[in-house]
């Protein structure tokens, strides 16, 4: 397969979403929708209309891109297509760093490249009874924006502009936690599928953290990305009857991400960091 690279659009979305069902994904509708508004799409095609692979990238300044959605076709792998795409998103987010979550199949193709493995992330699922917050948390107001991206940024390591201005759509619940000095953690949860996905959430500590995951998990089927590094999710996942779905490494490249992981609670995605 020796097609040009190309940027897709969301006309492409319905070919993407094929893409994706070849290799058991989900169709995942609005997060792809939220993935070509806020980042870049590429794609490579099949010659029959089809794409036979696709990769998604998502710099935010100069500093990190996140890289998601690496997909080849069943029948087209192990052709060297996977790394062809790679290196031309890795290439054209032009970024100090590159952070990705990798499965079992992508991550040997990843540490090719050069990537390293900075941590694991769990995947918990489960049924929840719903919000059990005692209010602490409020929803945000259209004036907590610009303390909410300056949080962001300053615990993501990089300027999320363009993703945090969607996060009040894409979410069906954001809240913010404030104190007297301001805006100290902010949460949200929103729709993929059939599941509702718990996240993001920055905050100043983890009490501050678990107070907005109690206060906007809905209820029915929901899912949880945990970091190792963040115990006392691990913790709150089991004590609320969530299962272990699967585990990915959390991978990085280039510069070392000026994050801060200890107040980086879950991700608004795994696609997005
Ligand atoms: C992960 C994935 C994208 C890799 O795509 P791919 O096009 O097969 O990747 P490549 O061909 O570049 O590399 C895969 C392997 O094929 C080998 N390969 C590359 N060109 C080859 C060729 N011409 N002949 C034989 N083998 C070849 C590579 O060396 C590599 O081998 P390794 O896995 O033993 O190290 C693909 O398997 C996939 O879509 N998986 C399901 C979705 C997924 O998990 N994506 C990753 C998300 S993080």
């Amino acid at each position: 397969m020796d097609g040009d690279v190309r940027l897709l659009g969301i006309d492409d979305l319905g070919a993407c979403q094929r893409l994706a069902e070849d290799r058991e994904w989900g169709r995942e509708d609005h997060k792809w929708r939220f993935l070509f508004a806020v980042g870049d799409v590429y794609g490579v095609e099949d010659g029959n209309g089809e794409l036979a692979a696709a990769a998604v990238c998502t710099p935010y300044g100069e500093d990190v891109a996140a890289i998601s959605m690496v997909l080849v076709a069943k029948r087209f792998e192990r052709r060297g297509l996977g790394g062809r795409l790679m290196r031309h998103a890795m290439d054209n987010a032009g970024t100090a760093s590159i952070c990705l979550t990798a499965t079992e199949y992508g991550r040997p193709l990843y540490e090719r490249l050069g990537f390293r493995s900075v941590g694991l992330c769990t995947t918990y699922k489960g049924v929840s009874a719903g919000p059990s917050g005692r209010g602490v948390s409020v929803l945000v107001e259209a004036t907590d924006m610009a303390a909410v991206h300056a949080l962001d940024t300053e615990v993501f390591g990089a300027d999320r502009s363009r993703l945090v201005d969607g996060l009040p759509s894409f979410c069906e619940t954001l809240r913010v936690v404030r104190d007297e000095t301001g805006i100290v953690g902010y949460g949200g949860a929103w729709r993929n599928d059939a599941e509702a996905v718990v996240g993001p959430v920055i905050a100043q500590d983890a009490e501050t953290a678990l107070t907005l995951v109690d206060e906007v998990v809905p209820e029915g089927p929901i899912r949880v990305d945990v970091d190792h590094r963040h115990p006392e999710l691990t913790a709150w996942a089991g004590e609320h009857g969530l299962r272990p779905a699967f585990t990915t490494t959390v991978m990085e490249y280039g510069d070392p991400i000026a994050n801060d992981p200890s107040r980086l609670f879950l991700p608004v995605a795994q696609a997005l960091g």
